[in-house]
């Protein structure tokens, strides 16, 4: 069982003369078992820091640690390995196939890593049905609403049974029930599997499913709501 260690980290983008600091030292462990909730009002930096555990950046300065390595140095052919094999990443933009199945999509990771077609979509199908799809295998995404959409970017996150979650706005299309079930999933994955997970959210009910909550603002973290926030979300 490994932690998530982001330590000192610092990303930074050069925007027009001036200098965006999207991620400003941050540094935070997400343990085994748990899942917690990263709250940031728009722009503060949540989709770069998840981007920085899933290694698909580099930070600035400082590390990210994930199963004994540090993920920031991983060469990219191990770091597209990691995300394939470790990590169930949930995209705020979903990222689905337009012209394959809600079933291939689901499978995808899989398939990369060189299971058999009839394999993985055997593996793939519990956990369209976990999601409430099981009545839209066949569905391409463009025939199935956003909220759907976004349930079968969470399957595919799933289905490679990850040793970390990363998901960013994982609910942010669903209603409050839908919501509450994927949370209680993810919630449960987590500490069933004893394994960390970050939840990059807006929503208010996330709270009731996370071990613990941090703020991002500016780029810089702290444990806790913001007091300007939860007004803001009625948290
Ligand atoms: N590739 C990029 N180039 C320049 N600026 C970026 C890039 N990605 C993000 N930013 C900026 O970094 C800040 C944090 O962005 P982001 O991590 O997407 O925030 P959030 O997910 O909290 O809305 C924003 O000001 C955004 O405009
Ligand atoms: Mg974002």
């Amino acid at each position: 069982m490994s932690s998530l260690e982001l330590r000192k980290v610092i990303k930074h983008y050069p925007s027009g003369g001036e200098t965006v600091r999207a991620v400003d030292g941050v540094s935070l462990s997400v343990h085994p078992g748990e899942l917690v909730a990263l709250y940031g009002p728009s722009g503060s930096g949540k989709t770069t820091l998840l981007e920085l555990a899933a290694g698909l950046l580099a930070p600035d300065t400082g590390s990210v640690h994930f199963g004994g390595r540090e993920i920031s140095r991983l060469p990219p052919g191990d770091s597209a390995i990691y995300r394939r094999r470790d990590v169930g990443l949930v995209f705020q933009a979903f990222h689905l196939i337009s012209g394959a199945s809600a079933l291939d999509n689901a499978a995808v990771k899989l398939l990369a890593d060189g299971m058999t077609l009839r394999k993985a979509r055997e593996q793939a199908r519990p956990w369209l049905e976990r999601v409430g799809l099981g009545a839209r295998f066949d569905h391409t995404p463009a025939r199935l609403s956003m909220g759907e959409r976004q349930r079968i970017a969470i399957a595919r996150a799933l289905v490679n049974e990850p040793r970390l979650l990363l998901t960013d706005e994982p609910t942010g299309n669903l209603d409050s029930k839908r919501s509450r079930e994927i949370l209680a999933l993810l919630r449960d994955i987590c500490e069933e599997r004893e394994i960390p997970g970050l939840l990059v959210t807006h929503d208010p009910q996330a709270i009731s499913f996370t071990s613990r909550v941090f703020t991002l603002r500016d780029g810089r973290l702290r444990e806790g709501l913001d007091a300007e926030l939860a007004l803001a979300h009625s948290l």
